[in-house]
């Protein structure tokens, strides 16, 4: 019988075993390829460290008592560049197997006993392979939620990005000014060593700030002659007005404070008040 006739269609998933004993890795061998996974077998611990470094593997089967290195030194040097293999411990011995704390430590997902037979280590396979499925479904969900969230975000300051222009086309005093405040508060951010997502949130704060402009009549907004006090009133709102227009945005809550209160001075007297005279 030829050795292909063996082998089953692939079920996608790789698996690595490492063990220094030739017939162990090449009895693993025709077990999985006929069980439908994709092997490849190592006999070199320091070699298997390699491959898992450059090549993707879904599952690795480990020796515990190697030469040079043992298994619990080659996890322990996978671990520093790979959390996510899932690894099963082979041992000659339960006696031999390295204690329970060094297993959770270098997060050993289970182990058991060599024997001629592979029915023990297959289950505990398949149930490894029903968890990697699981969470590559949970991490694709999560790829496919923040990807939704991002075109959400970006079509919400798509939409208030229109505002604002509608804004500045009415507006010449605006036209430009929103950017330079943004400009400038992300100068002051990074001079001040925020971290990233303040930084982010500054610039946003800066492009909008003016927005509730939107809600002022032309005829105010526009007068050039010197504002009645009714009107200087009415001009006090648009902070409010900003603040309302983005309330609704769960996006954009941390930019909320900085229109509301982009007319507030440090003495407190600026506008909309937020302490008592
Ligand atoms: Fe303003």
């Amino acid at each position: 019988m030829r050795k292909n006739e063996f082998i089953a269609n692939s079920n996608g998933y790789k698996i690595i075993a490492v063990d220094d004993e030739e017939g162990i890795v090449d009895s693993l061998s025709i077990f999985l390829k006929r069980s439908g996974y994709e092997f490849t077998g190592v006999t070199n611990p320091l070699e298997a460290i390699e491959k898992v470094r450059n090549e993707h593997f879904d599952l690795m089967i480990l020796d515990f008592i190697m030469d040079p290195i043992h298994g619990d030194k080659v996890v322990e040097e996978i671990r520093k560049f790979n959390k996510d293999l899932y690894i099963l411990l082979l041992t000659g011995h339960k006696d031999l197997a390295p204690p329970l704390e060094t297993i959770r430590k270098l997060d050993i997902q289970g182990y058991c006993e060599k024997s001629d037979k592979f029915d023990q280590l297959l289950l505990l396979i398949e149930s490894g392979i029903k968890s990697i499925a699981q969470m590559n479904e949970i991490k694709r969900i999560n790829i496919e939620l923040s990807e939704t969230y991002e075109k959400l975000e970006k079509a919400y300051l798509d939409s208030i990005q229109t505002l604002r222009y509608t804004v500045e086309a009415k507006d010449p005093y605006t036209r430009g000014h929103s950017d330079r405040v943004a400009e400038y508060s992300v100068l002051i951010g990074k001079k001040l060593n925020l971290p990233d997502s303040d930084i982010k949130t500054l610039q946003i704060g800066g492009l909008f700030h003016d927005i509730g402009k939107i809600g002022i009549p032309d005829s105010i907004l526009l007068k050039e002659a010197k504002l009645t006090d009714n009107e200087y009133s009415q001009i006090k709102n648009h902070p409010s007005i900003g603040a309302h227009i983005l309330c609704n945005a769960e996006v954009f809550r941390d930019i909320i404070p900085i229109v509301k209160h982009h007319h507030e001075r440090y003495d407190g007297r600026g506008y909309p008040r937020t302490i008592k005279r």
